[in-house]
């Protein structure tokens, strides 16, 4: 065997060694370090001489011993969480192929697979005439969606600027931050990003979002974009689309969904009614690397009429790339704010093959039930306290001392001490958040394998901390 394939079989096989330990109940989440300590521990230095190969080994394992162990079954920390073998095949494949998506020349495969993707994702939205592309993220697709809306109102911005257009544009303040990171992109001013205000459940209240444009019309401002969010990030609210649509059209407004975490509950009979009314979008933002298990980054922008986003993300390049054959309307570059584009598509086309329609479905299905089983848990147990009734995947709540009297701040500051503990024992991963003016614990079910005996298992040790926490607190 030559070097390259001794290199590779090793590594495969560390890669499979970790992605078993993965799978292991008992297999910590993390070890975790400190970034001084992590420092000393990792080669981290680049040598004048290059090295053979082989000596690449001790590197990636040293990778694999200290990275998070996202494919865990304890994992409950982000918005994604598993381990894909479809995706993780797909990865190595366009690796190895290396190409980049701005012509179809240059990606004829994955040009095709792409564009197959995107008609299928707008089927489930609702688009039957859309167009899309993918993008680097879902902070991007929430951009591009903004900018489609820019350019809806004020085509001329794109060459002349905003002048003295003051454009405002409208999210819940649920919303996720991205949309302030548009904002400041876009010129409009992060100020400019009105947060409507949202009901107990983390939904934008429709009265309250047509007040805040009626506000912005009476101070000669220009509203033009609303963003709604299907999954919000931290409560997992479901902005109620129809009505919101209703406002949009009234008020002749872009109207973007923000499906970056819920998009994939259209794969379930049982729980598409979540995203009623998602076909009334102008356009919508899909992460296949949160709830369907795609390695990051997978994520895409959906348009609901053809057209505009060559119009608004074109841009040069025609006197050297985007050559006029008759593959020209395959050339995803020209609707595409990049240049340079990584294959995301064969990593999704994988995937979906894999489970199919029918296997996503049974994914979503079972998290719901596992959030229920989750909820009933928190009910039952007097140190859990829910924040809101998860409508979602998302299951807020807080630990409180059953016996201890303590005021709010220090209840704040016992549950920043649990997830701590947590995360140093490397038993379970999970999130904190402020919510509602409080600290609390935001447990994320996006892990498709996930069982009811891995909750026990998190809640098992939770308490525990909360416990300890609290021994230590008195
Ligand atoms: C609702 C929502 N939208 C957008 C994003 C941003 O997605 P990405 O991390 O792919 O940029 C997130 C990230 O968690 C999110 O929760």
């Amino acid at each position: 065997m030559n070097d390259t394939q001794t290199t590779l079989n090793k590594a495969i096989a560390l890669i499979l060694q970790y992605l078993e330990s993965n799978w292991h109940p008992e297999t910590k989440v993390i070890n975790s370090q400190t970034a001084d300590v992590l420092k000393e521990k990792l080669d981290l230095t680049l040598p004048d001489e290059g090295v053979a190969l082989e000596e690449l080994i001790p590197v990636v394992e040293s990778y694999l011993e200290y990275s998070v162990k996202t494919g865990s079954t304890q994992f409950f920390n982000l918005l994604f969480s598993g381990s894909s073998i479809p995706g993780i095949l797909a990865e190595m494949v366009t690796s190895a192929t290396n190409t980049t998506m701005h012509t179809y020349d240059v990606a004829p495969v994955a040009t095709l697979m792409e564009i197959e993707l995107i008609k299928n994702l707008n089927n489930l939205v609702g688009f039957n005439q859309g167009e899309g592309l993918m993008v680097t993220g879902g902070s991007n697709a929430n951009l591009i969606g903004m900018l489609c809306g820019r350019h809806q109102v004020l085509p001329e911005a794109k060459l002349k600027g905003l002048g003295n257009h003051q454009l405002v544009a409208f999210v819940s303040d649920q919303a996720h931050y991205s949309y302030g990171k548009a904002a400041n992109l876009m010129g409009i001013g992060i100020e400019n990003l009105v947060k409507v205000k949202s009901d107990v459940e983390g939904k934008m209240i429709p009265e309250a979002l047509e007040t805040a444009i009626q506000e912005s019309l009476s101070e000669e401002k220009t509203p033009f974009f609303v963003g709604a969010t299907a999954g919000t990030t931290v409560l997992g609210a479901f902005d109620p689309l129809p009505p919101i649509a209703e406002i949009t059209r009234k008020y002749d407004l872009w109207f973007h969904v923000d499906g970056a975490w819920g998009a994939p509950v259209l794969f379930s009979q049982k729980h598409k009614h979540l995203l009623a009314g998602s076909q009334l979008a102008d356009s919508f933002t899909w992460d296949a690397h949160k709830l369907m298990g795609v390695p990051l980054i997978c994520s895409a922008i959906l348009v609901k009429e053809q057209g505009i986003l060559q119009k608004a993300c074109s841009g040069g390049g025609t006197d050297y790339l985007f050559h006029d054959d008759e593959n020209t309307s395959y050339n995803l570059g020209q609707i595409s704010l990049q240049c340079g584009r990584k294959v995301d598509a064969l990593k999704l086309c994988l995937c979906w093959k894999y489970y199919g329609n029918k296997g996503y479905q049974q994914q979503v299905d079972n998290l719901f039930e596992i959030a229920s089983y989750a909820t009933e848990y928190i009910h039952n147990c007097d140190n859990l306290e829910l924040i809101t009734q998860p409508t979602f995947l998302n299951i807020c709540f807080r630990y409180l001392p059953k016996e201890n009297q303590l005021n709010s701040t220090a209840i704040d500051q016992l549950n920043l001490e649990i997830r701590k503990k947590l995360i140093y024992s490397g038993e379970t991963f999970v999130n904190q958040a402020r919510c509602q003016g409080k600290i609390i614990i935001r447990l994320i079910l996006a892990n498709s394998e996930l069982q009811k005996a891995d909750l026990e298992r998190f809640f098992d040790n939770l308490l525990n901390a909360g416990k300890m926490c609290e021994a230590t607190e008195v």
